[in-house]
């Protein structure tokens, strides 16, 4: 595996893979990895001929009271489960670099970036999308994987990619869960024993609504009703957003009819965790799991 920092480097190398005839698959994430990284790392080697996965903790996506200076770190520790699954290419940008001073150009995907989680995270989205379209443009991958964990920002990058005429495929992953069903998140290293285990309220919360769900309730009202009152049995969780929406539009649905996305932010103790299911009649096997 070939370790990166330097920008027109990067460029140069997936160039020469691409006449190669190599297609590019790219994995940008945060570092601090875990499996929920390492299967997009895995559907990457599936369809690219080359992996590029990147690692750059974005500063311009926290917000002032975010956890950006707490944001878990162990870069030789991910290295080498990079090595270990075949990775071609760690691209580990500098801040000073992705943003020189005088740095003024941003992108917004309106509408969408404000609701669920952008309403308590304002910025958040706008510095997502300005990341990942500058990575888009340095690695210039054929492919590039996103996890359904993080259902709004996978919506947004789409959006993003069709409106700008990216030429780039999106490909979202299922969310990958420990085996009690947490949802994987580099932030669950923030969690207390005490806290770890009140963080199964997330998942439990969806299972309550997928089981309304199944049992023939289908007022979006009532199911997210059931899902407060669980999390409200909770001492050490407080809901911060839990919503039923469009997977496309992520406006709110009063019915499940078609595919239905639930998503909820919860902060347990200080750390603010999310987890999402689909539920409805083109949702598969996740609505039955
Ligand atoms: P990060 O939180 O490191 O996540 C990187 C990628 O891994 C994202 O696409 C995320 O959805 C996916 N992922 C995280 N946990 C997952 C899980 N349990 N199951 C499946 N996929 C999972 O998301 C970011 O970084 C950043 O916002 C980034 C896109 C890199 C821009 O800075």
């Amino acid at each position: 595996m070939r370790t990166i920092t330097s920008l027109p480097e990067m460029t140069a190398a997936v160039d020469a893979a691409r006449s190669a005839g190599k297609p590019v698959g790219f994995v940008p994430t945060m570092g601090f990895l875990h499996e929920g990284h390492l299967k997009l790392v895995r559907e990457s080697r599936r369809e690219a001929g080359l992996t590029v996965v990147s690692i750059f903790v974005n500063p311009l996506q926290f917000g002032p009271k975010e956890d950006f200076k707490e944001y878990p770190r162990d870069p030789v520790r991910d290295a080498n489960l990079l090595e270990q699954e075949g990775v071609d290419i760690l691209f580990c940008p500098e801040a000073a670099d992705m943003y020189p001073p005088g740095f003024k150009t941003f992108v917004e995907v309106r509408d969408l970036q404000d609701k669920l989680c952008g309403a308590s995270r304002p910025g958040h989205f706008r510095g997502v999308c300005t990341v990942v379209l500058k990575l888009f443009d340095i690695v210039r991958p054929d492919f590039a994987f996103f996890g359904q964990k993080d259902a709004q920002q996978a919506v947004i990058i789409k959006h993003m990619t069709a409106d700008l005429n990216l030429p780039v495929t999106i490909k979202v992953c299922p969310i990958v869960r420990e085996a009690d069903g947490l949802a994987m998140s580099s932030r669950n290293t923030h969690l207390s024993p005490e806290e770890r285990h009140a963080a199964l309220v997330l998942p439990r919360s969806l299972e309550a609504a997928r089981q309304g769900y199944l049992e023939g309730e289908r007022r979006t009202g009532v199911l997210l009703e059931r899902m407060a009152a669980l999390i409200k049995k909770e001492p050490l969780a407080r809901v911060d957003d839990l919503a039923a929406v469009s997977p496309e539009t992520l406006e709110p649905v009063a019915n499940v009819e078609d595919e239905v996305l639930f998503a909820l932010a919860v902060f347990i103790g200080r750390t603010r965790l999310i987890d999402n299911a689909l539920l409805g009649s083109s949702a598969g096997p996740a609505a039955k799991r």
